[in-house]
């Protein structure tokens, strides 16, 4: 007995509709439980509230776009897929697939009404990714269902990030400048912005159940790469063995998925990411930290800083 899903658009059009909107890089933003959503994924988030069913030995990677998903979706499924596919293997399918090809992004795939057997289908355990606030994701996630891992980055290299990532697709001859986004971030206006919000939210939950929730640091990862993949592979039940260790797995691991290896790769060089037609090239920039200093004044860090120390008062983390 097959029962017809509806494609999301159409059953959550009258909540759509009700939803606050602006635009940012001229995308679409629509604000929904205290988050600013592209309207393009909107469909898809109200989807995994209400259908994704998740395992307890699901993984699920979080961030805010720009802060290091692709690099983490890399990390994460070499760590896990090792035993498939050692990291050192010719045929790595991190060789010849985007990293976003082989973790799937629910935000994305939940817009679709045939999502909820797509994502069932997968064998376990299932690695996916989300950038929802963990405040907007389904209460038998945030109830410890599974694990996430979030990373964090600092959110100024974020915003540079992201205006070199939408000036990859912006329309010739645009007049919208780094100051007008800046503006928009400022108020809070960014793809699953506040960006705040969306850190603490994680920050908060990875205090309370450390055993649930692991909180990367993307400078952290840059600095010692080795310690985070170790770290990461403990959290995931998938601790490197002592022969794994005498082996050199986890440096395998992080050579593999290093930005200076996966931006040469052909798979990483041509094609577009299916949604919102981003050439797949534009996920490797730099890869470092500290970049804003070539793209903000002073002031407009001092501002920044000033707003984000203002809103992560008290909760024990710092930029
Ligand atoms: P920059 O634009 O500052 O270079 P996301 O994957 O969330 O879209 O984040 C993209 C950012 O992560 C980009 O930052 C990109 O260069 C960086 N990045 C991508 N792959 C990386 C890797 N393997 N190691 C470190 N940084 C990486």
């Amino acid at each position: 007995h097959i029962v017809a899903v509806p494609p999301p658009e159409d059953e959550y059009a009258d909540i759509v509709s009700a939803m606050p909107s602006t635009t940012m890089i001229g995308f679409p933003l629509l604000r929904y439980q205290g988050s600013w959503l592209l309207k393009t994924w909107v469909t898809g988030v109200l989807s995994v509230q209400r259908r994704f069913a998740p395992r307890p030995d699901d993984v699920l990677l979080a961030s805010l776009p720009k802060c290091g998903t692709t690099w983490l979706k890399s990390l994460a499924f070499s760590t896990m897929a090792r035993a498939a596919y050692p990291p050192s293997a010719a045929d790595h399918p991190l060789l010849r697939l985007n990293p976003h090809q082989c973790v799937p992004f629910l935000d994305d795939l939940f817009s679709s009404g045939e999502a909820t057997k797509a994502v069932e289908a997968l064998p376990s355990p299932r690695l996916m990714n989300t950038h929802m606030h963990h405040s907007l994701l389904p209460p038998s996630v945030t109830a410890g269902k599974c694990k996430i891992v979030y990373v964090c980055r600092d959110p100024k290299d974020g915003l540079v990030s992201m205006w070199y990532f939408a000036k990859s697709i912006m329309p010739a001859g645009s007049t919208y400048t780094f100051s007008d986004m800046f503006e928009h971030a400022c108020h809070g206006e960014t793809p699953n912005g506040p960006i705040w919000d969306n850190i603490l939210s994680y920050w908060r939950a990875s205090r309370a159940h450390p055993d649930k929730v692991l909180f990367l640091r993307y400078e952290e990862m840059l600095l010692d790469p080795g310690h985070a993949v170790t770290n990461l592979a403990r959290f995931l039940g998938v601790p490197f063995t002592a022969a794994e260790e005498a082996e050199g797995t986890s440096a395998d691991i992080v050579e593999l998925c290093s930005f200076k290896a996966m931006k040469v790769l052909p798979a990483n060089n041509t094609g577009t990411f299916t949604m919102l037609g981003f050439p797949h090239r534009s996920l490797f920039r730099k890869g470092v930290a500290g970049d804003w200093v070539d793209h903000m004044t002073p002031e407009m860090a001092r501002r920044f800083d000033g707003i984000v120390h203002e809103k992560l008062r008290g909760s024990g983390l710092t930029f």
